[in-house]
């Protein structure tokens, strides 16, 4: 591969707390991406379907959908894909899904079956964002396995910051074994309130516990805190009731303002990782390409 090469990155949106802002961000965040021109796919790995609701798409309905990509055989990962809008494709979830943990038990490849799902894809789309289920389970393995980089949202709370230390633990084993490729790249706080003090000194912690890595060889050395802050916004919160993400809801709110700028910020540190690697000489970090049309 050349620096050059289009290729996809693969984001799994992961915190093993439940209601933190995976799913607003990984729709949210990917909307923004796909805005900017980016061809970008979300993949609901959740059996509480809630990325399929934010494009009002009800569970159970027949079609082919995550759980179908987990089926031995499985389904061809394109006959899953729905278009949203343009630009912006998902595949949707069932809870057929819950079921997925017991079955895959004993398959040699359990760790593996969504990488080798979504490999055909990767021709089709720059960007997969994986909207993992709260936990550390065999759906959130097999996006650490699918991935090349993780995004944590997370919300700017003491709790939070020792949750954030024991996933990165469950980073570095994926890194260890299963996929060496995989480094945690960012940090988006979540319903955050810019206001309290209690917030600003878990920000200033959660600074300084990811500084103190740098220089060293843990898969979260290079790991920022990604700006802006998505500020506590209604719209953001209102907008699934619609099946709309928030710039079809309202594309000038705060919500939105966040989500589009903190795109902006995941786009430029990409296109800084692969300059650095071009410089480095080192085999290129995969950049997606600007899509024309
Ligand atoms: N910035 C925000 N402002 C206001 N409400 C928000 C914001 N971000 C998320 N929410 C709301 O908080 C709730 C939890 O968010 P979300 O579903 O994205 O979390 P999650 O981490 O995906 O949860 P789960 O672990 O259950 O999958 C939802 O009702 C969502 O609409
Ligand atoms: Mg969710």
């Amino acid at each position: 591969m050349s620096a050059t090469t289009p290729a996809t990155r693969t984001v799994a949106l992961l915190n093993q707390k439940g209601g933190v802002g995976k799913t607003t961000t990984t729709v949210n965040l990917g909307a923004a991406l796909a805005e900017s021109g980016l061809r970008t796919l979300l993949v609901d790995l959740d059996p509480q379907s809630n990325l399929s609701l934010h494009f009002g798409v009800e569970t159970d309905e027949g079609r082919p959908s995550t759980s179908s990509l987990f089926a031995d055989p499985p389904a061809t990962a394109w006959d899953c894909v729905v278009e949203a809008r343009p630009g912006l494709s998902f595949i949707p979830a069932d809870t057929e899904l819950a079921l997925v943990e017991g079955e895959l038990a004993g398959r040699p490849d359990v760790q593996s079956v969504l990488r080798n799902a979504l490999a055909p894809l990767h021709t089709r789309f720059d960007c997969i964002l994986l909207d993992c289920p709260p936990g550390l389970g065999v759906l959130s393995v097999n996006a650490l396995t699918a991935a090349n980089e993780v995004i944590v949202p997370m919300q700017a709370h003491y709790l939070a910051l020792r949750g954030l230390e024991k996933l990165l633990e469950t980073v570095q084993l994926v890194a260890a074994g299963l996929n060496p490729q995989l480094v945690c790249s960012g940090v988006i706080l979540c319903m955050h309130e810019t206001l309290s003090s209690h917030g600003k000194a878990v920000v200033e912690e959660i600074h300084s516990h990811l500084e103190s890595f740098r220089g060293t060889d843990v898969p979260w050395r290079h790991c920022q805190l990604l700006q802006p802050p998505i500020r506590r916004n209604i719209k953001l919160a209102e907008a699934p009731s619609f099946g709309k993400t928030i710039f079809d809801y309202d594309s000038k709110c705060p919500g939105a303002e966040d989500y589009r700028r903190v795109a902006q910020s995941i786009v430029a540190m990409w296109k800084g990782q692969q300059e650095q690697a071009v410089q480095e000489s080192a085999p290129p970090l995969p950049l997606p390409a600007t899509s024309t049309g």
